[in-house]
């Protein structure tokens, strides 16, 4: 089988899951079976492009860096329109988000899961503001919903806790959500005011040039919506949490915390109680001996609590073209996995999905190509 994709939103995301793809090409196909054509990209700004049989993303990507946008294989496409092309296996939805109504990546997923073409986004406000919904709408239609991205980029989160930690019941979470506020933060341990640590993370590309989501600690409160009610079972929405941002933190606090031997992060805190969580996001005092005391920079992490476990810890970056690429990637290669997995029997695979495995054995000659 060869997987036909759609990119919806070509900024840093969507060309950095298109340049791993491109780079990656033969060992995802060596390593599992993994074989994609993009044939369709839509960006509000690029415009659109679309080749039934393929574009050549190489091309594609020298054309965007080097004029900005879209050149050859221009059409006039609307999102609609490339995915009821019939041509899409996959969606992957990456344009901004907006955390108030997750608009307009909700009509995108829905119209996607509706006729049948699994869905891959990054979306944060999608996906806080409509899980439920659009999980309903992607179980009925038998298509896979994923968002790897949405929480921690390419570290893993949302699927490690969901796929390894399965039967691991998780209780509390307190994670290091945002990076442009662990960078300033850290920033400021070094001496710089709030401004100057500001400034140096807009310099360096972490923060936007209107920061306010990240500094107000938006951000931080949506992913830790997305956690709680994909992780613990809530059903909550943002309005739902107590948020107080890093905007009032001095370097004069800093110093004082840095004496007593602690620092101040930005922490979202989850606690399960029976059917309820209750979320904050606000800065805290970390004292030496919590691990993510050493989490500086754009790094983001996750302490999780679990019944058969114990505390699980990871940390990793937080943000980044190519690091929520990477996490596109792993959501495509799940979905891939889902119906090809090289460890499932070819008799077994045949048995749960008759249509791929039927096309997949047509294209290979073997069932014993799986093995
Ligand atoms: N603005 C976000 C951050 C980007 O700084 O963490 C990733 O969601």
């Amino acid at each position: 089988m060869i997987w036909n994709i759609g990119i919806v939103g070509f900024g840093h995301v969507g060309q950095g899951f298109a340049r791993v793809l491109m780079e990656k090409r033969e060992y995802l196909r060596r390593k599992y079976d993994f074989r994609y054509k993009i044939v369709g990209i839509v960006d509000r700004s690029k415009g659109s492009i679309y080749r039934e049989n393929g574009l050549p993303l190489k091309r594609v990507i020298k054309e965007v860096e080097e004029k900005g946008e879209f050149v050859s294989y221009l059409q006039r496409m609307s999102v609609e329109d490339l995915i009821k092309s019939g041509n899409l296996d996959i969606l992957v939805e990456a344009i901004p988000t907006d955390v108030r109504t997750g608009e307009p990546s909700m009509r995108y997923l829905r119209i996607a899961l509706e006729n049948g073409v699994h869905a891959v986004t990054t979306n944060k406000g999608s996906i806080a503001r409509g899980y439920r919904e659009l999980k309903k709408i992607a179980d009925r239609n038998g298509v896979l919903l994923k968002f790897e991205g949405t929480v921690l980029s390419g570290t893993p989160s949302i699927n490690l806790m969901r796929d390894a930690l399965a039967g691991c019941e998780i209780t509390q979470i307190e994670g290091i959500l945002n990076g442009t506020t662990n960078f300033i933060l850290s920033m400021m341990e070094r001496g710089l005011s709030f401004e100057e640590a500001l400034h140096f993370a807009q310099e360096k590309g972490y923060a936007e040039k209107d920061p306010s989501g990240d500094v107000d600690g938006m951000d931080a409160a949506i992913k830790a919506v997305i956690l709680a009610n994909v992780i613990m079972d809530a059903n909550i929405s943002l309005e739902d949490v107590s948020v107080e941002g890093i905007c009032k933190i001095s370097s004069q606090d800093i110093k004082e915390a840095l004496q007593q031997g602690n620092k101040i992060k930005l922490i979202a805190t989850l606690i399960k109680k029976g059917d309820e969580v209750a979320v904050n996001v606000r800065p805290e005092k970390i004292s030496r001996d919590n691990l993510l005391y050493s989490v500086d920079g754009i790094e983001n992490a996750l302490l999780i609590h679990t019944d058969n476990l114990g505390r699980v810890f990871i940390r990793g970056p937080g943000a980044g073209g190519k690091e929520t690429g990477q996490a596109v990637l792993s959501d495509v290669l799940a979905i891939h996995n889902h119906y090809f997995s090289r460890d499932l029997e070819p008799r077994i695979q045949a048995a749960l999905f008759p249509i791929f495995s039927e096309q997949f054995h047509l294209l290979h000659g073997t069932q014993n190509s799986f093995s």
